[in-house]
């Protein structure tokens, strides 16, 4: 069965790869359209810019689907080598500064020094944190806290309910590396949680959120063998995600 899964996988990823690119310069055909109208037309007329401000918009969301199809199905050029995983956070963490200051929120750092490399491709890990603190920034309160924590790990034997997936590829006594990134918030209700790493699914606006983000996380988490869990927790009430990765020996 997961054979017909992965193989199902890789089909499907060839088709968005396929529309992806299809659809690629239909879109850049538009957006440049829509420039020139941006530069050409009456700025007194407001219907019409607010026309063409929704048009850009709704582009930018068909760019950003076309942009999540294609990491989704981008595999080949793939290099997993020694990383350092704080060094990995701290670089993240750069670029999504903007969205913690906008919301004031609290970030508590609890890196573990001096942890073992893991294998990963740096820039695709780099694509999982950012979509997983944007989903954190967007579902925590103002003022609320994001904790990330890094930490080493020998895996405990596998119980039965944990699932197969987590079984096929990390085995017992694997040294692992964890990352962690909490946030507080209101807990994710269990219909969701079954949905939450589906293509497409969404609980926000159509401009906030295309439904790819945790998708392609768990692509990419899946290419380097680790696993990507969701879980509430309850004191403080919040979401916690967990990233696994096989360390470097
Ligand atoms: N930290 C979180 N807390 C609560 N809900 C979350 C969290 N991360 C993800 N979700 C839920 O999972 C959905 C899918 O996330 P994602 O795949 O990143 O797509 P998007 O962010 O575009 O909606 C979100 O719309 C949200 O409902
Ligand atoms: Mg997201």
């Amino acid at each position: 069965r997961l054979l017909i899964q992965s193989e199902k996988l890789e089909s499907l990823g060839r088709m968005a790869a396929g529309v992806a690119h299809e659809v690629k310069n239909p879109l850049f055909v538009i957006q440049s359209g829509l420039d020139y109208f941006g530069l050409t037309m009456n700025k007194d007329d407001e219907a019409a810019n607010k026309t063409l401000a929704l048009m850009d918009e709704a582009v930018q969301r068909a760019n950003n689907i076309v942009l999540g199809l294609l990491e989704l199905s981008r595999s080949e050029d793939f290099v997993l080598e020694p990383n350092d995983l704080n060094g990995l956070v701290d670089k993240s963490l750069v670029l999504i500064d903007h969205g913690l200051t906008e919301k004031s929120i609290y970030l508590e750092r609890d890196l573990q020094p001096n942890i073992p490399n893991v294998l990963m491709d740096f820039h695709k890990m780099e694509q999982v944190l950012i979509n997983l603190f944007d989903n954190a920034i967007h579902a925590s309160p103002k003022g609320g806290t994001i904790t990330i924590r890094t930490y080493t790990r020998r895996l405990a034997p596998v119980s039965r309910d944990e699932g197969i997936r987590h079984f096929e590829r990390l085995r017992e006594d694997d040294d692992v590396a964890v990352l962690e990134i909490t946030n507080t918030g209101p807990p994710i209700n269990d219909e969701n949680m079954r949905k939450l790493f589906d293509p497409f699914f969404t609980t926000k606006a159509s401009n906030e959120g295309t439904g790819l983000g945790l998708a392609v996380c768990k692509t990419i988490v899946d290419l380097h063998k680790g696993s990507i869990r969701i879980e509430n927790i309850e004191i403080p009430e919040g979401v916690r995600v967990s990233v696994i990765l096989k360390i470097a020996d």
